[in-house]
């Protein structure tokens, strides 16, 4: 079954059924002010923070039908009352005659046609503001007069969302709205008692309303026996111009269009946002009552997202791979670079999870060349939680800028630190200074998170330290076998061994982390530390190759007792996935244990959706185990396809040359590969999930938790800067590609240090990998890196591999 297809020209996803199997989703503004749209026309929408700062109400676990935060009624008088109906199909359900909701990059755009009404709804925040458009044009497409009401409809949050959940005695008595006339507009304010001096919601528009509802009491009608499928308000002529004083607070307002002839148009700009006070937000008010203001705003956001994708640019002969590499998977970088893991379908935004120190450093590696500026300040903030001992708060919330230790709080007798997520910093940083050049950002001074009572913090230092002590932490926290301690989890969230645990996976990531680090001093000439650091790299190189080899492949932990995890002597997680790459990215592996370690996952692991994490699943919950045993088997991380560390094979096998292999991993998993099985899929089939239901599970193929995750990111380093193999260094750009054999070659055209390069590569002899010879400008180098160019410009690169 397929939904919908991409429109490569308009660089967006076009759906063509509003019944999808699960809520399709996409993001509009940026944390500042933004949130979601579902295709369907719901919002959630947030200012700075979806726990602390919420605007509309959005309830994830309510039936898809369901009215969630934003809609849109227009109603065509008859001969008793009123004609109702949704452009968006929900909440009315009243079946269109033409829908297609197009995800664009930063807005949604729903079109529909019903009972002769062409409805066309731009929905996006302008760059920089902080309110969010709807701009709605609804056009007579019969042959007839159509006398049509259009009226839109939010539901407010109270900002503290979690409060909105759990409360519902003071809070509801704190909720108020008012209606100011504004010239011939009506402007709905809307706060809790508390903030109406300090920071308050609006909702207006651009057209007359000739009246409006606050209380959704009065909105749905008959003490809310009324529903949001069919309001009664909406049956009477006018709605009740209450203004809240308490209660569920909604801003609806009347526009009576008039009467359209065949082929008019008119068209309405709804206006959501929020401010200190109205008059701090009168210039926002107005500029956006003006359509070309409008217009002006939207070419702003196509232009940002110009500028922003010409960064890098592919052409393969793999035309998803490359919709995905020019569009799809930047845009999902970017988003998740925005929200980590904290506001999506999946991920409610009620304070459990905040912005992740781990998932943060990995999802800003992929956004480097596209915006190296933000990505910088976000090294800069993520640092500021890393603490003195080296290790670093697993997340933090924007807006308090607190930080916490995420769910190893919910188990007592677990430690309190994950085992990995400092180290993440060394390999975001390294990489920034990689893709920039910017080595002064070294000597920039943080401060650690530790802090005194009041609040002050203890001690600061420059950014070069920071590596150093999160490398000494893991040198420093280590168990009985020399390897890392594994804390409460490492990457994998969800095993939660007693203290004592080793982990493989910190390990390697370690060693990697330490391979950057060393060519980083070397770069810098600090030989001496490069000398200390390359000691510390064979030390745990010598442990992990001494005791973490299980025959065929690589063990994955060791719990408290010394007993191996990840083992053919195991009946359950007998062999792990990242166990297996990671030692190979590392460089850990000596290239036969590697090889037969990556064959060991193709064999035990791959399924047509992608690389399991592990198999088999445990069967029945073990709270030795924690976490990973309260899936069943085949789900998430209990032996379920989960995706992030798939990417980490297609690496570990182009490291060891199998271009094959590679691609195949890429190409198994790009989202466009499932746009004809969406019964099967069910998630939007142009971003990444987190998981698909592995084999051992009866809904073996079905996608969840779309959009925030590390697959993002890591897919799009591993296909450009390892399959393509365009990769950046100290000394200029390296060009190390491990194609599918039949591959005649693909063209990238890439910024870099403030040039830009023409790389066409050609592969006449139909290898995998080898740089035969390298033309910059015409001239022969002697080697596959091209050096920095003094003056910047155009440049053209011409690449050979070959045997
Ligand atoms: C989730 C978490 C991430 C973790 C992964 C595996 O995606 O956000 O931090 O590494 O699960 O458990």
């Amino acid at each position: 079954m397929r939904l919908g297809d991409v429109d490569r020209e308009r660089r967006e996803y076009v759906l063509r059924d509003p019944r999808t199997p699960v809520k399709w989703i996409n993001y509009i503004g940026t944390r500042e002010f933004g949130g979601f749209v579902d295709h369907t026309g719901g919002a959630l929408i947030c200012r700075d923070d979806p726990t602390y700062n919420r605007i509309t109400r959005y309830i994830l676990q309510l039936p898809a039908s369901d009215f969630k935060g934003e809609t849109l009624y227009l109603r065509i008088p008859t001969l008793g009352g009123f004609h109702c109906f949704s452009p968006f199909f929900v909440p009315t359900l009243e079946p269109l005659e033409f829908f297609e909701c197009r995800f664009g990059l930063g807005y949604m755009r729903i079109i529909s046609e019903h009972l002769g009404l062409r409805t066309e709804v731009m929905i996006f925040v302008p760059r920089g503001e902080t309110c969010e458009l709807r701009d709605v044009s609804v056009t007579n497409i019969s042959a007839s007069e159509i006398k049509v009401d259009l009226v839109p409809l939010v539901e407010y949050s109270h900002p503290d969302a979690m409060q909105q959940f759990t409360n519902a005695d003071w809070l509801p008595q704190t909720m108020q709205s008012r209606a100011i006339h504004d010239s011939e507009y009506t402007l709905l304010v809307q706060y809790p008692f508390m903030t109406r001096e300090t920071r308050i919601n609006y909702f207006t528009s651009n057209h007359p309303a000739s009246s409006f509802e606050t209380d959704r009491k009065l909105f749905l009608g008959d003490n809310e026996y009324g529903g949001y499928r069919t309001p009664l308000s909406l049956q009477q002529p006018a709605l009740p111009n209450s203004q809240a004083n308490r209660g569920d607070n909604v801003a609806a307002l009347l526009h009576e269009l008039g009467t359209l002839k065949p082929g008019e148009s008119r068209r309405v700009i709804l206006q959501l946002g929020q401010c200190e006070h109205i008059e701090t937000a009168r210039a926002q008010i107005d500029r956006f009552r003006k359509p070309e203001n409008v217009d002006r705003a939207l070419e702003e956001l196509h232009d940002f997202w110009d500028e922003y994708l010409s960064a890098i640019k592919v052409t393969t002969p793999d035309e998803a791979m490359n919709t995905m590499l020019n569009l799809f998977n930047p845009y999902q970088c970017y988003v998740t670079k925005t929200w980590s893991r904290y506001l999506s379908y999946y991920q409610p935004g009620l304070g459990a999870r905040g912005i992740g120190y781990r998932d943060s450093m990995q999802d800003v590696m992929s956004v480097f060349a596209f915006m190296p500026g933000e990505s910088k300040e976000f090294i800069r903030t993520l640092l500021s939680f890393q603490k003195r001992d080296g290790s670093a708060m697993h997340q933090f919330n924007p807006l308090t800028m607190i930080g916490s230790e995420g769910d190893s709080l919910e188990m007592e007798d677990r430690p309190h630190t994950y085992g990995d997520d400092h180290l993440w910093g060394v390999l975001a940083g390294t990489s920034y200074l990689k893709e920039t050049g910017d080595l002064s950002f070294l000597e920039e001074v943080i401060p650690f998170y530790d802090q005194s009572r009041s609040e002050e913090r203890l001690e600061s230092v420059s950014i070069i330290e920071h590596f150093r002590r999160a490398l000494a932490y893991t040198r420093d926290n280590c168990g009985t076998h020399g390897l890392p301690l594994l804390g409460f989890a490492d990457w994998n969230d969800t095993v939660n061994l007693p203290d004592g645990a080793e982990s493989l996976f910190i390990a390697n990531l370690y060693g990697k982390a330490l391979l950057e680090i060393i060519e980083l001093c070397e770069h810098l000439g600090d030989n001496a530390s490069a000398d200390g650091y390359r000691q510390d790299y064979d030390s745990m190189k010598a442990r992990v190759e001494a005791v973490a080899w299980d025959g065929s492949w690589y063990l994955r932990y060791f719990d408290e007792q010394g007993t191996p995890i990840g083992s053919s002597a195991n009946t359950h997680g007998r062999i792990w996935l990242n166990a297996q790459t990671w030692p190979v990215i590392s460089g850990f592996a000596s290239p036969e244990r590697g090889r037969q370690a990556l064959d060991a996952a193709y064999e035990h692991l791959n399924t047509r959706y992608g690389l399991k994490l592990s198999t088999p699943g445990y069967d029945g919950y073990d709270p030795r185990l924690g976490g990973v045993s309260t899936y069943p088997p085949g789900a998430k991380e209990n032996g379920g396809i989960f995706l992030h560390p798939n990417p980490w094979a297609m690496i570990a096998e182009a490291i060891l040359g199998n271009g094959e292999r590679a691609y195949q991993y890429y190409a198994q998993i790009n989202p466009l590969s499932h746009n004809d099985r969406i019964e099967i899929y069910e998630c939007e089939p142009f971003v990444y999930a987190q998981n698909i239901l592995g084999n051992e599970h009866p809904q073996h193929g079905l996608a969840r938790n779309s959009w925030l995750t590390g697959t993002a990111s890591w897919c799009y380093l591993a296909a450009t800067q390892w399959i393509l193999g365009i990769r950046p260094g100290y000394g200029g750009l390296y060009i190390d590609p491990c194609l599918p054999p039949d591959w005649e070659g693909f063209k990238v055209r890439r910024k870099f240090r403030g040039s830009s390069f023409e790389i066409e590569v050609h592969n006449p002899e139909h290898v995998s990998s080898g740089v035969q010879r390298l033309a910059l400008d015409g001239e022969i180098l002697k080697d596959n890196l091209v050096p920095l160019i003094q003056p910047e410009g155009d440049h053209r690169v011409e690449v050979w591999l070959g045997s």
